[in-house]
């Protein structure tokens, strides 16, 4: 089992920042990646369709890879599937959700207590971030701000340059977010433009992203569960449930290497 690869799951290539974090963690471990480009964005779906949709790709993961744990590297997923994933799997493999995580990285942090959640409508809207604050942190404030244009955007390619800045710029002067002291990068697109929002914030608001965080804290849950490999033993593989020309180079930007990903329909019969 400890040869097993992680299965990590997002709507389409935003995980790869979690999954680029997690082989820099734990060089030692085989990935296999699953981007449903087919039915990108998550952002906009309802909670039943992300739900039928992210028990596809983890029995894929668990039933034809043979994963021995699953990380669901996107927000809106974790939001809405994470308890009906764990449910249905009947906690026998571990199932890590992006966002406790990062609630339990604000808890160390009782210094913070205005805190700015930006994230897609789905995520926003489930109230997830939300009612955890409340009950691990009841000391905290919690404003949020739908940014619904930020994934679009980056999946664009538009990072580091005026129509980034504007955008971004735009969102975080909304009144929402006054006098916030930390923010949660609630979407796994946003690491990519993580320096633009430090720029913006002037280095004096804390952020919160789900890579290192998630690594760090899926090692320990290896570790403790004696399942960490002591050996690489297979390659990484990266597969999206539909092709589109940008995908593989922006692929690339979020993985920060060359990689080969291949198009697999998990949803046709016969796959
Ligand atoms: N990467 C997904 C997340 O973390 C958002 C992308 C989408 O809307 O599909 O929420």
């Amino acid at each position: 089992m400890n040869n097993n690869p992680i299965g990590i799951f997002d709507s389409g290539i935003g995980g790869l920042t979690v999954a680029n974090a997690i082989s820099k963690a734990m060089p030692k471990e085989s990935l296999v990646y699953f981007g449903d480009t087919a039915h990108l964005p998550y952002g906009e779906k309802s909670k039943d369709l992300i739900r039928e949709y992210s028990l596809g790709i983890s029995k894929f993961l668990l039933e034809v890879k043979h994963c021995k744990a699953i990380v669901i590297a996107c927000n809106t997923a974790s939001a809405a599937a994470y308890e009906y994933l764990r449910d249905s799997h009947k906690g026998s493999y571990p199932i890590i959700n992006v966002i406790d995580p990062i609630i339990e990285a604000l808890v160390e942090r009782p210094e913070l207590n205005k805190i700015g959640l930006i994230a897609t409508n789905t995520t926003i809207s489930s109230g997830v971030y939300q009612e955890k604050i409340r009950r691990r942190k009841p000391s905290a404030s919690i404003n949020t701000l739908a940014t619904p244009l930020l994934v679009p955007m980056i999946e664009e390619g538009y990072a580091n340059d005026n129509i980034s800045r504007t955008l971004i710029g735009n969102y975080l002067s909304n009144e929402a977010l006054e006098g916030i002291e930390a923010l949660i990068l609630g979407c796994t697109h946003y690491p990519i433009i993580r320096k633009e929002i430090e720029e913006y914030y002037e280095q004096q608001v804390q952020l919160f992203d789900s890579t290192d965080i998630l690594a760090n804290k899926l090692k320990w849950i290896l570790e403790k569960e004696d399942l960490l490999c002591s050996e690489r033993s297979a390659p990484n593989s990266f597969y999206i449930s539909d092709m589109n020309p940008h995908f593989a180079k922006s692929a690339e930007r979020f993985f920060q290497e060359s990689i080969n990903l291949e198009l697999l329909n998990i949803w046709k019969e016969g796959q």
